[in-house]
């Protein structure tokens, strides 16, 4: 088989489940970065990830574990593992096992949301996830009250698709799809794009309901919006909306192996003042229902994508590409397709139309845009 364009390990942040999904004492299976794992939420509430296969004789903790106070207890022997993957407990013994370990995967829980720390070279997390409520300036008034939950009712997954990460993050440099996937009548216009150590952002502003006299989101008429797109590594990406409502939503790749991943994207709308439901409004299902068909019309094109590299752009758009691509080289390890050595050795080959580091002038101010 021909060797991936891009590996499908890269090293970061990435869902696993939504919160809500894992319940105080519950095991839950998982399958990612072609590993078994167990997912599971001790009696103090805090949720671990770990290698789904007991250090003692190998039981998947998977098929029978239980969870003991702030331990997943092992069906086969009952020996007892703590979050850190210590034994805690061999019931049969006065003292535990303390040479062995079962892996453990760093976990972050936040936004509804449950992410590991994933790394081939097992260096512990070098950047946070940040806070969908909090990550942009402005929002000190912010908080996820401001806002209606996002499970379930924004909560959208596709299992199983072949597609990578790194499609979802390239949309914040792709201003052209736009106008085809999300039908806007017009292409963004971008106004800010920044890359730090381990995020990218991506600002834009577009119209709204433009061409049409009302839509679910603008039943006055078109609106200017604009858009705030930054991701964090190439496994998570948030967004903020400000115009006909200020939805948060985040949409993240978890790979399951090196041919298939999941996706999924979580919507928070905008409360309406007074309303103290916890979810949203009968009233409110078409707009969340407008959000999921722009996320699935994305998809639609993820999942039978092909990774082009070098990829044939225009001029307008080479530049975005050229160092969005740059940057994400850093989440690839030495080794792995896609990271700084596997690409000069592929520039070698690929010639003079590679990415490279040379500037290309771009006016981001070249374009306006639509979708209702
Ligand atoms: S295999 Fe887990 S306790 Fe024996
Ligand atoms: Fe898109």
């Amino acid at each position: 088989m021909a060797k991936p364009a891009l590996s499908m390990k890269p090293t970061g942040w990435f869902q696993v489940l939504w919160s809500a999904e894992l319940e105080v004492g519950e095991v839950k299976r998982l399958h990612y970065f072609g590993q078994e794992m167990v997912a599971w939420r001790d009696e103090d509430g805090e949720a671990h990830v770990m290698s789904a296969y007991c250090e003692h004789l190998g039981a998947h903790l998977g098929y029978g574990g239980t969870v003991k106070g702030l331990n997943i207890q092992c069906p086969f022997h009952g020996w007892e593992w703590n979050g850190k993957g210590r034994n805690t407990c061999i019931p049969y013994q006065e003292k535990p096992n303390r040479t062995r370990k079962i892996p453990v995967f760093p976990v972050t829980e936040l936004n509804e949301s449950i992410y590991i720390w994933h790394d081939l070279l097992e260096r512990e997390p070098y950047f946070p996830v940040p806070d969908v409520f909090s990550m942009w300036e402005g929002d000190d008034d912010v908080s996820p009250s401001d806002y209606y939950r996002a499970y379930p009712e924004g909560a959208l997954i596709r299992e199983k698709l072949a597609l990578h990460p790194q499609f979802v993050a390239e949309n914040g440099v792709d201003y052209a799809h736009f106008k085809y996937v999300h039908r806007a009548e017009d292409i963004p216009r971008f106004t800010r794009r920044e890359f730090d150590e381990y995020s990218f952002r991506s600002d834009f502003e577009m119209w709204f309901g433009k061409g049409k006299e009302s839509t679910v989101m603008t039943p006055n008429g078109a609106m200017l919006g604009t858009v705030s797109a930054i991701s964090c590594g190439i496994g998570v990406g948030f967004s903020k909306f400000s115009g006909p409502d200020n939805m948060r939503t985040f949409v993240a790749v978890t790979p399951i192996d090196d041919e298939v991943a999941d996706i999924r994207c979580t919507t928070w709308l905008d409360r309406i003042p007074g309303d103290d439901a916890p979810g949203i409004p009968e009233t409110m299902t078409r707009r969340m229902r407008l959000a999921d068909n722009q996320f699935l019309a994305d998809v639609a094109i993820w999942e039978h994508q092909r990774y082009t590299t070098p990829p044939g752009l225009a001029t307008a758009e080479a530049q975005g590409f050229r160092d969005y691509r740059k940057w994400a080289m850093k989440f690839y390890p030495p080794g792995e397709p896609g990271s700084a050595e596997s690409e000069q050795d592929a520039g070698r080959e690929a010639g003079p139309n590679h990415v490279s580091d040379e500037p290309q002038a771009i006016d981001l101010n070249k374009v306006s845009a639509v979708r209702d």
